[in-house]
């Protein structure tokens, strides 16, 4: 399963890469509007800084201005991901990238009839948001399992990228699902690193190490 990050946040993204953890970012209208910076630098840096896909989301909702938009947002990078929302304009808008070979990113799926739509359209990945469905007291992860093995059935080539999520629980069951990839929040992402174990285990560890280091000094 690969792992994006969903922010638009320079630093933060940033502070993960080099781990060899990140595969990609996902960012929206909303995420741009809080780093408060000129979007267009702002999803260039991103571009640049992270090789995998990034998706980039077109904020016109007519057929022709989102492919106009889609079409200068692939023209950035060739990791550039057109994010689209779930519309009939959408998904012609899909069908005709799809067409000229830019990838795309289906946004705001909140069903599985709507996954089917875009996978017909030919998105390269789908996303369906679980967390606003558990928000609305619906189970998301359900609706990510049933596009999951919708799509299996039919071999269908679009990728299921679960998205929403609210914490490291969602990303644990978007695996044993099967999920192609999975986008989280940095304070998500940092939160899969903790265990108490492994906090109290090292300190132990050190402490222990500390006595040794007191009588044999030569050590690497
Ligand atoms: C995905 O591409 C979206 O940017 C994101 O996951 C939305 O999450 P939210 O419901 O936390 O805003």
């Amino acid at each position: 399963m690969k792992i994006f990050i969903d922010s638009a946040n320079i630093r933060l993204i940033d502070s993960f890469m080099g781990m060899g953890i990140v595969d990609g970012v996902t960012t929206n209208p909303s995420l741009l509007a809080k780093e408060n910076s000129d979007p267009t630098v702002q999803v260039k840096k991103i571009l640049k800084l992270v090789p995998g896909h990034v998706s980039i989301e077109v904020v016109s909702t007519e057929y022709e201005k989102m492919v106009r938009e889609a079409t200068a947002i692939s023209r950035l990078g060739r990791n550039a991901v057109a994010k689209i929302p779930m519309t009939k304009d959408g998904m012609r808008a899909v069908r005709t990238l799809s067409n000229a070979g830019v990838k795309t990113n289906v946004t705001l799926i909140f069903s599985s009839a709507q996954a089917i739509l875009a996978a017909k359209a030919g998105a390269t990945y789908a996303s369906p948001f679980i967390g606003r469905l558990d928000d609305i007291g619906t189970n998301g992860m359900e609706l990510a399992r049933d596009i999951i093995s919708i799509y299996r059935n039919y071999s269908i080539k679009t990728k299921v990228l679960v998205a929403s999520i609210r914490n490291p629980m969602h990303v644990i069951d978007a695996a044993k699902a099967g999920a192609d990839v999975v986008t989280l929040p940095p304070e998500i992402l940092s939160l899969m690193f903790s265990h108490p174990l492994t906090d109290s285990g090292l300190k132990k560890f050190l402490l222990d190490w500390s006595g040794l280091a007191a009588k044999f000094k030569k050590w690497f």
